[in-house]
């Protein structure tokens, strides 16, 4: 029989620089894909060794992403296929983590054993020409740690490659600190890559109080660009604006303008109305059209979006949370030369300097609740079921909350307000 206490990751019995064989983590199989209450079950595994440019990394708090709700559903792809799954047979979800350098490969010098670090989930081999050159989220290796591989950060142990490291942010509470890496870094290379936002832009931004809406607020703010945010609640409301929005819009009242798929042409023809509606709302309130449409709502909103975006402006997308299967009247896109631009989290130079803008204190995390080890399940089930704002961190090896923080500065903000 085993001594370890699969509900209490805080025990240790090794020093950094060695692993011990076991440790707890939570785990989804295939064969019990489903709502994310029953999906992720506590299981003890075998610690994983470090490779070639790999580091292990002790988890001291880890990162609730909508990712793994997509992992636990196995919908819409099983993620058993897959990265090492196949190898492993079972997923440890978790794509944001805090944590401390526990033991590192061959062939890494930059990063050593005691070392405080956060985790960017973007893989891709070093053996790609496209690392080296193009894009690492070019390569036809690239995945996303935690969703597209196991040993994710809801575990004692992670396993990572060296370039997904990143310094701590040392302001920051070890919870704080693993609370916004995913969604951060893709909303700053959806606007700053891949629109290139500057000062006195105009932007739309769907679930403005959600993990990459808070982030993507915080970006126009920092930047000088003026944004619009959508959202469900007054409360929500009014995150965004202290978050610095220009101002909020309510969805409840344009609930006619979402794609629902099985319209008639009246039907169509009413959303229509309804979008047009939506967009003379938005232009009130930024004083004209959006030239940029922050996107990740997909079908539900794809529509309203090409539409509501300036002449010559651009909708950047990520996701497709109402689904994937986007139609829109493709006359308003060409005649008014709109571009799509579809945009897959970030590379490490970008996750680095984005990093940057949270150690200086101009980007916060957004944490909406920190959860013990024990609530890895809930929090998902809690983002499935969208009861959630903003970010919800899990502690592991750290004992309580407020834990990590070696220097002054200010933290996260609360999004203390009801969902
Ligand atoms: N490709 C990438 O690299 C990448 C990275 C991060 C996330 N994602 C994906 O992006 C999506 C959002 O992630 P997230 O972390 O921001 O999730 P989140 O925290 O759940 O926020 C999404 C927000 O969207 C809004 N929303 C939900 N249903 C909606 C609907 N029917 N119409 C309009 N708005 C709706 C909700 O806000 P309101 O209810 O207030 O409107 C919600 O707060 C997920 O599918 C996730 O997997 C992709």
């Amino acid at each position: 029989m085993s001594s370890l206490d699969l509900t209490d990751p805080t025990k240790l019995s090794v020093e950094p620089g060695e692993l011990p064989e076991k440790m707890t983590a939570w785990v989804i199989r295939e064969e019990r894909f489903g709502e994310p209450r029953d999906a992720f079950q506590l299981e003890e595994i075998e610690v994983p060794e470090p490779g070639a440019f790999e580091v292990i990394v002790r988890v001291m708090a880890a990162g609730v992403n909508y990712n793994n709700v997509w992992a636990a559903l196995g919908q819409p792809v099983s993620v058993m296929k897959y990265g090492d799954h196949p190898e492993y047979g079972h997923h440890i979800g978790g794509s944001d983590a805090s944590g401390i350098v526990w033991k590192v490969g061959e062939g890494v010098t930059r990063w050593k054993p005691g070392d405080e670090v956060i985790i960017h989930c973007n893989m891709a081999s070093y053996e790609d020409p496209e690392v080296h050159g193009l894009d690492p989220m070019a390569a036809p290796s690239q995945m996303i740690w935690g969703y597209e591989t196991t040993w994710g950060s809801f575990a004692q142990f992670t396993k990572v490659q060296a370039q997904q490291l990143l310094p701590k942010p040392k302001h920051l509470t070890w919870e704080e600190a693993a609370s916004y890496g995913l969604v951060y870094f893709t909303a700053y290379r959806m606007l700053m890559t891949q629109c290139d936002m500057q000062a006195g832009d105009k932007v739309l931004i769907w679930g403005a109080a959600g993990g990459l809406g808070v982030f993507a607020v915080q970006l126009c703010a920092a930047a000088g660009a003026e944004c619009v945010g959508v959202v469900s609640s007054p409360e929500k409301g009014k995150l965004v604006e202290q978050l610095g929005a220009t101002g909020w819009i309510d969805r409840n009242e344009f609930k006619g303008m979402m794609r629902t798929g099985d319209e008639t042409p009246e039907q169509e023809k009413a959303r229509f109305k309804e979008s047009r509606r939506f967009g003379k709302a938005v232009s009130e309130i930024l004083g004209d059209a959006p030239n940029i449409v922050f996107e990740h709502v997909g079908k539900a909103t794809f529509p309203t979006s090409v539409l509501t975006v300036k002449p010559f402006g651009k909708v950047v997308i990520c996701a497709g949370t109402t689904g994937f299967n986007l139609d829109f009247d493709v006359r308003y896109l060409w005649m008014k030369q709109k571009q799509i631009i579809g945009s897959h989290f970030a590379n490490a130079w970008e996750c680095n300097k984005a990093n940057a803008l949270i150690e200086s204190g101009q980007i916060r995390p957004v944490l909406w609740n920190t959860y013990g080890f024990d609530g890895v399940a809930k929090a998902h089930q809690q983002m499935r079921d969208n009861e959630h704002l903003g970010k919800i961190s899990i502690l592991v090896g750290a004992e309580k909350e407020g834990l990590g923080k070696t220097a002054e500065g200010p933290g996260a903000i609360l999004a203390e307000v009801g969902a």
